[in-house]
C-alpha cells in the first residue's frame, strides 16, 4: 500500500492498519470474573500460558513473561521476539518498576537514511524504507526484556515460562478466520521469501482452523531458554546478524552485543484521587496520559455524561493540547531533555484549560501553548520535525493471587513488522525505525508532527505511544490497562480509564464504550461508529470534523474490584481478545 500523507487521508489511513473492518465486533457485555488471578491478551492461548505459570505457584511476572513469548507464537502480527515493547510491574508491597526494551537504531544508522537522492523520503513500497524490509530493523529489546524481567522478577525460570511458547510452535495451533486472513492478506509479507514459505506456505494460504507449526521458531525459543544471552552475544546473535547483513540490513552483531535493557522511574501522577503510574520517555504516553488527565480534571464529566457532546468535546480539547506538546517536546531522554516535570505540572493543565472554550472548537493549527514555563518555550521554537508511526502493537495485562500487577505493551511497528523473518530462526523482525523522525518538517503518513527530540541517530530508542498505565484507589491496585494503536493508544487508555472514575462503568464496559481520538494534527476527531449520530451532530455544529471509523485499538484491562478483591477483566471483542483466571 502506497500512503500519500495529507491530512484529509491520515486519520483514516491510521485506522486501516489496526481496525478489521469486515468483521463486527463480538463483544463480552460483563466482566470476566476470577477470584484470585488474571491474564488478560489478544489471544486465548496466550492469556492461558500465563495462568499456567501462575497455577504453578510462579507470580504475574512469570506469567507475563510466558504470556509474552506466546503471543511471539500465536500472534505473529505484532507478539515477538524481534520487536521491543515496555514492561510496567507493580509489586503488591508497592513497589513499582518500569523495564523499557524499545528498540535501538543501529550503529550505522544516520539522520537522513530514509531519502532519497532528492531528500524525499522513500515511500514503504520501496524496500530500503524505514516500514518494509531489511533497512527498516532496529535492534530487538523484547528477549533481553522479558529475560531480564523473569530474573529480576520472576518466581519460576525462563525455561518454565518460556515452555508453552515452545510447545505451541512445535506442536502448532489452529488459525482463528482473523488470523489466517491477516496472513493472506497482508500486501507485504510475500516480498520476502522466508516469511512467504513460513507464513504464507508459499500460496498455499493458511485457512481457518488449519494448524499454523513453526519448527524454526520452536528451535529458537528452545534455545533462549537453554541459553538466553545467546541471542546477543553467542552464536545466535551472530546469525542473526548474519541474515539481517545479508538482506542489506544495518543490525550488526556488535550491535546485538550492545543492547540493553534500562529499568526507568514510572511517571506518576493523580486523577480525582486516584493515583496514577505509567510510561515515561521513550514513550510519550505517561506524560500525554497525564497532561489530558490534569486539563480535564477541571470538568466535571460525569456530570456532562458518558459520551455526551459536552464531554467528547472537553476530552478531544484536552487530547489536542497533549498532542500538541507531545509533538514538541518528546524524544529517547538518554539524548533529549524532555521536560516532563513541566509537562505533567498540574498549574500548567489548568492554563491550558483557560484555552478551551466549551462551545466551539479549538483550531489546532492556532492553539497557543500557555506561556507558564520559559523553558517549553524556548524548545518549542526549534520544532520542525514529523515523526512516521503505524500499526501493530499488542498489550496484555495480569494480576496474581498475591496483587502483583503487570501491564505489557510490545511491538514489532507494523503488523508484522518489516514482514522479514530471521533466516534460520523463524522470527519476524521489527520495523521500529519508523517511530523515528524520517525527514525533518515533513508531516507523516499519520499526521504526526514532533521536534527534534526523535531525529535517527545510532543507538537512540524512538519515541513510542506504548502507555501501560496502573491506577490506585486509596492506595491499593485497581486498574492495569492498556492497548495497541499508534497514537490511539494514548486516548484509548484515556477513555477506558475515564469511562471507569468518571462515568462509572465496569472495566468491561469501559473497554468496550466507542472510542474517539484527536491528536493534534490533522485537526479533526475519530470516532468509532458505535457514537450516539446526535452526538456527533452536536459536535459537527462545534465545529469539529469527524471522521468515523468502525474500530481501533485493542485494550486488555483489568480491575480489581474495591470490596471483594476480585479480579475482573475487560478483554477486547474488537480483537478476539480473552481474558483467564482462577
Ligand atoms: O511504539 C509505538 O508507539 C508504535 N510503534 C506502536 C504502533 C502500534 O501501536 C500499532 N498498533 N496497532
Amino acid at each position: 500500500m502506497s500512503i500519500q500523507s495529507t491530512p484529509l487521508t491520515a486519520l483514516l489511513i491510521l485506522c486501516s492498519f489496526c481496525a478489521s473492518p469486515a468483521t463486527s465486533i463480538a463483544a463480552a457485555l460483563s466482566p470476566t470474573h476470577a477470584p484470585h488471578a488474571m491474564v488478560t491478551s489478544v489471544h486465548q492461548l496466550a492469556s492461558q500460558a500465563g495462568v499456567e505459570m501462575l497455577r504453578s505457584g510462579g507470580n504475574a511476572i512469570d506469567a507475563a513473561v510466558a504470556t509474552g513469548f506466546a503471543l511471539a507464537v500465536v500472534h505473529p502480527q505484532a507478539g515477538n521476539l524481534g520487536g521491543g515493547g515496555f514492561l510496567l510491574l507493580r509489586n503488591a508491597d508497592g513497589k513499582s518498576h518500569f523495564i523499557d526494551f524499545r528498540e535501538k537504531a543501529p550503529a550505522a544508522a544516520t539522520e537522513t537514511m530514509y531519502l532519497d537522492a532528492h531528500g524525499n523520503v522513500l515511500p514503504e513500497s520501496n524496500k530500503q524504507s524505514s516500514i518494509v524490509g531489511y533497512k527498516a530493523i532496529g535492534v530487538p529489546g523484547s528477549v533481553a526484556g522479558l529475560v531480564y524481567a523473569e530474573k529480576q522478577y520472576g518466581k519460576l525460570s525462563i525455561e518454565k515460562a518460556m515452555a508453552p511458547a515452545i510447545k505451541l510452535a512445535r506442536d502448532g495451533f489452529a488459525l482463528a478466520y482473523e488470523d489466517s486472513r491477516d496472513l493472506e492478506k497482508d500486501e507485504y509479507l510475500g516480498e520476502f521469501p522466508e516469511s512467504k514459505r513460513i507464513f504464507q506456505r508459499n500460496g498455499k494460504y493458511y485457512q481457518p482452523g488449519e494448524v499454523l507449526k513453526q519448527p524454526e521458531l520452536a528451535r529458537t525459543l528452545e534455545r533462549i531458554s537453554k541459553d538466553p544471552d545467546d541471542f546477543y552475544h553467542g552464536a545466535m546473535a551472530r546469525e542473526l546478524a548474519a541474515a539481517i547483513h545479508k538482506g542489506g540490513g544495518l543490525v550488526t552483531a556488535a550491535d546485538l552485543a550492545a543492547y540493553e535493557v534500562k529499568e526507568r522511574e514510572p511517571i506518576r501522577g493523580s486523577y480525582r484521587g486516584y493515583d496514577i503510574i505509567s510510561a515515561p520517555p521513550p514513550s510519550s504516553g505517561g506524560v500525554a496520559l497525564l497532561e489530558i488527565l490534569n486539563i480535564l480534571e477541571g470538568f466535571d464529566l460525569g456530570k456532562l455524561g458518558n459520551r455526551s457532546a459536552d464531554s467528547v468535546h472537553f476530552e478531544v480539547e484536552a487530547f489536542r493540547r497533549a498532542f500538541y506538546d507531545r509533538a514538541d517536546f518528546m524524544g529517547d531522554p538518554d539524548f533529549a531533555k524532555v521536560p516532563v516535570a513541566q509537562l505533567i505540572d498540574k498549574k500548567y493543565a489548568a492554563a491550558w484549560r483557560e484555552s478551551i472554550d466549551p462551545k466551539h472548537a479549538s483550531s489546532s493549527k492556532e492553539l497557543k501553548r500557555p506561556s507558564i514555563f520559559n523553558e517549553l518555550e524556548q524548545v518549542a521554537q526549534s520544532r520542525s520535525t514529523a515523526i512516521r508511526e503505524a500499526e501493530n502493537t499488542t498489550h496484555y495485562s495480569v494480576v496474581d493471587a498475591d496483587g502483583n500487577a503487570v501491564a505489557v505493551t510490545t511491538t514489532l511497528n507494523d503488523s508484522f513488522g518489516s514482514r522479514v523473518t530471521a533466516e534460520g530462526l523463524g522470527f519476524l523482525l521489527n520495523d521500529e525505525m519508523d517511530d523515528f523522525t524520517s525527514k525533518p518538517g515533513v508531516p507523516n503518513t499519520y499526521g504526526l508532527i514532533q521536534g527534534p527530540a526523535n531525529a535517527i541517530g545510532p543507538g537512540k530508542r524512538p519515541l513510542s505511544a506504548m502507555t501501560p498505565t496502573i491506577v490506585l484507589k486509596n492506595g491499593k491496585l485497581f486498574l492495569v490497562l492498556g492497548s495497541p494503536g499508534g497514537p490511539t493508544i494514548i486516548t484509548t487508555v484515556a477513555n477506558v480509564l475515564i469511562g471507569v472514575v468518571d462515568f462509572s462503568l465496569d472495566i468491561q464496559e469501559a473497554v468496550n464504550a466507542p472510542r474517539f481520538h484527536n491528536q493534534w494534527l490533522p485537526d479533526g476527531i475519530l470516532v468509532e461508529d458505535r457514537l450516539s449520530p446526535d452526538t456527533m451532530n452536536i459536535l459537527r455544529a462545534r465545529g469539529h470534523k469527524l471522521k468515523i471509523e468502525h474500530f481501533w485499538g485493542d485494550g486488555e484491562c483489568i480491575m480489581v474490584d474495591p470490596e471483594s478483591g476480585e479480579r475482573l477483566a475487560g478483554a477486547d471483542g474488537r480483537n478476539n481478545g480473552k481474558a483467564e483466571g482462577y
